[in-house]
């Protein structure tokens, strides 16, 4: 049973219906986010997994020959997904638990996605990513700004209710990767985005311990 006063609760249900989704992502200026992940994509090709992927709002951003694939854990966002792309490949399941074979995928892709995880799922999240994703990953969330009032409005409301600093998701993306670029930009949060190869399995550490 959620704890979250009933407001919040018929807020985050609205929210979370995928036309909602996508239009509010709009109207919070998600075209700057999707120019940058564009570029990135411009060299990818192969299977790219978006990892809590939602409505994929940035399915349509690979360029041609590559493959998108689709995976979150919410069964709405699975059958929204599944209407507005009938020809994609979509997996329903959990990030930090994906059944996906060792370099299964070429790259993955995980977009707003860390701010919903504990610093355990994160650690475990990251892990998987760097086992399953033979070339690449590219990371993009949102930052813990608290000298930003817009910013701390925005993080109250959200689902989501564990933003990071971004020297907090350097430190935890480069236990499993190396960071090949970073970018930070602000639309009203400001953002963090990284493309990352996986560490050789021989340099990768042991997960850290829960509640670190
Ligand atoms: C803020 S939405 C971002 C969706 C999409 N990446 C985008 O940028 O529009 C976060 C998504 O992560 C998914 N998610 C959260 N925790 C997850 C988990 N443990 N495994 C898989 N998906 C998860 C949620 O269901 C939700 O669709």
């Amino acid at each position: 049973m959620s704890t979250e006063p009933l407001p919040v609760r018929v807020l985050h249900s609205i929210v979370a219906k995928p036309a909602v989704y996508n239009l509010l992502q709009r109207v919070a200026g998600v075209e700057k986010s999707r120019a940058r992940v564009r570029r990135i994509l411009a060299d990818t090709s192969g299977v790219l997994l978006d990892i809590g992927a939602g409505t994929g709002l940035y399915a349509d951003l690979l360029p041609t020959g590559a493959h998108y694939l689709w995976l979150d854990n919410d069964p709405e966002k699975l059958g929204g997904f599944r209407r507005s792309h009938p020809q994609k490949l979509a997996l329903l399941g959990d990030a930090s638990r994906m059944p996906i074979r060792d370099g299964g995928v070429d790259y993955a892709m995980s977009i707003a996605v860390s701010h919903h995880l504990t610093d355990a799922e994160f650690d475990s999240f990251l892990r998987t990513v760097a086992r399953v994703c033979r070339l690449g990953f590219i990371f993009l969330d949102g930052t813990d700004q608290p000298q930003s009032r817009v910013s701390r409005l925005l993080w109250k409301y959200d689902r989501g209710s564990r933003p990071r600093k971004p020297e907090v998701l350097r430190e935890f993306l480069e236990r499993y990767f190396v960071i090949q670029s970073e970018e930070l930009y602000r639309i009203y949060h400001t953002y963090l985005l990284c493309q990352a190869v996986p560490k050789p399995v021989t340099e990768v550490p042991e997960p850290r311990a829960a509640g670190r």
